[in-house]
Order: C-alpha cells, then structure tokens, then sequence
C-alpha cells in the first residue's frame, strides 16, 4: 500500500482516504462522495480494528461483509483502491502487544470517552497506522462520530501531519435515524422508534436558535422526548462546545454548541449529534 501510495504521488495525483470499519451504508458512501469531490485518487480502508473496543463490546459479532462492500463500492463507482489489511498487518507485534499509542487524555474523557475508556486511544493509533500505510493527502471522517472528528483534527494539528482532515455530513435514513453499521442490530421496530433520537436533538436545536437561555430547560425536553420511548435508555445527552467539547456552563451570544446524544436500545448504543447556533444579540 505505501508503495502504490508512493507511485500516485509521483504521478501527481491528489489521494484521499476514507478510513471505514466495513459494514458499508449511505453514510460511508457519502464520505467517499466527498473524497472524490476533493482528490483524484480514492482509498477506502477496511478494517474493524480491534484495539477500539472494550472487553465487553461488540468486537466479535461486528458485522463484516468484505464482498458486499467491495460491490457497493463498485457500484458506486470512482474507488481506486480498498485497503484491508489483516491484523497482523498494522499491529506486528500484535494488537495486545502494541507499545506506542496515541492518546489525547484531555479530550477523550467526556462524552462517548467517559463511557468507552481506550475507545480513542485505540482509534487515534490504528487511524495514524492507516496514514502510514495510504499516506493520503486528505482523511475524509464522518461528523456523526463527532469526538472522533475533533480527536483526530488534533493529531493532525498536534503532530504536524500533512493532511487535511474533512468532516462528512451524518446521512440519515427516512426517519432521522442517522446511518450507523449498527443500526442492522436493531429489530425493525426499533429502528422505527429510534428516530426519536434525532427528534429530541433536532428539538433542542430549534430551542437554542429560538433563543432559549437555559440549559436545564433545553436537556430537560431532550430526557422528555427520550423518555417518551420505553425502550430508548439515555446513556448521556451533553451541550459542549464546538471547538473544544467542553461542557457549556452557559448559552453566550454568538456560540456554536454541539447537542451529542447516546442511547441505548437494549445493548445496542446509538450516537447522534448536531451542531445549533447561539443568537447573537
Ligand atoms: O469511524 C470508524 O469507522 C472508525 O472509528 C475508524 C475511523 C475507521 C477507525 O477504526
């Protein structure tokens, strides 16, 4: 992979990647949409990469389907390549043995991190091994793992690589449930009541931009509308900042907040989030 890297750099050619788990929906072939928007040469890799999960996820029953990917892909259209290295590829001493992480503990200890601990050690190390190996000009991210997002511009910023780091819009299904590899977990009735997630934080968006100045009231209508589905148990539901993910202690003028939500429906974990805009006056 580095060597044909290499030859299309040396053809001129602009690369990007697309860093996926498989398991490919609308959501992932919007991301490679946008890669091909940016760049000549399209990477999409595949890898369920095992140092992100904890020892009580779901890392066995993952959905993997390596055909159906690469027909989607082909289908689509415009994919020069798809990378999916085996594990012994990028962890060679194995992935329980790998020495040198990489880890922003600032970061990665509210929202989903509180939750999942290691979950982004694991994501920054195994993405800077995907960067190693595609040496892409451009990483192409959705925004529906939007810690993931901010994590990764970091290392990006902080370790002075040479990418340019895109975040793709969440695609959602019909009713606002945003495409997730585990929505195929969730009966259909479930998958019908999730869209409850979006409700509550597309509810809270409008509340912010009308210009609602509590934040008790705005998380308060989120636990409402959660709480009006049963089966739907709130993990967190958190207003943080934009840049920085930290919690808002109050909405200033002219603020850019993001509403993340988790929520459970029995095992299976949800992540939604939006961005809202404080009014200014
Ligand atoms: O977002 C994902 O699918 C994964 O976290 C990623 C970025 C491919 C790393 O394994």
């Amino acid at each position: 992979m580095q060597v044909y890297a290499d030859m299309q750099r040396m053809h001129g050619r602009k690369l990007a990647l697309v860093p996926t788990m498989g398991s490919l929906h609308k959501g992932h072939l919007s991301l490679v949409k946008r890669a091909q928007a940016e760049a000549d040469h399209v990477t999409v890799s595949i890898f369920v990469n095992p140092t992100q999960f904890g020892p009580s996820e779901d890392f066995e029953a993952y959905p993997r389907d390596f055909q159906r990917d690469c027909a989607l892909l082909e289908e689509l259209g415009g994919v020069s390549a798809v990378f999916a290295p085996s594990e012994a590829t990028l962890y060679p001493s194995g992935s329980d043995q790998q020495r040198v992480w990489i880890t922003c503990p600032e970061m990665s200890s509210q929202l989903c991190g509180k939750y999942r601990s290691g979950h982004f050690r694991g994501v920054l190390t195994v993405v800077m091994k995907l960067f190693a190996a595609c040496n892409p000009h451009i990483g192409v991210f959705g925004l529906k793992d939007i810690q993931q997002f901010v994590l990764l511009k970091k290392m990006i910023e902080d370790l002075s690589l040479n990418i340019k780091i895109i975040g793709g819009e969440t695609v959602r299904e019909a009713n606002g449930l945003a495409y997730s590899s585990r929505n195929e977990y969730l009966t259909a009735e479930e998958r019908h009541q999730a869209g409850i997630i979006s409700e509550a934080i597309y509810s809270a968006v409008q509340m912010i931009e009308a210009g609602e100045k509590s934040l008790e009231t705005v998380t308060g209508k989120i636990h409402e509308t959660i709480g009006s589905v049963p089966q739907a148990k709130l993990q967190y539901a958190e207003i943080v900042t934009a840049g920085t993910l930290q919690p808002v202690e109050q909405f200033m003028p002219g603020m850019q907040v993001i509403i993340a939500l988790a929520v459970y429906f029995r095992q299976i974990r949800l992540i939604d989030n939006a961005f809202a805009l404080v009014p200014a006056q």
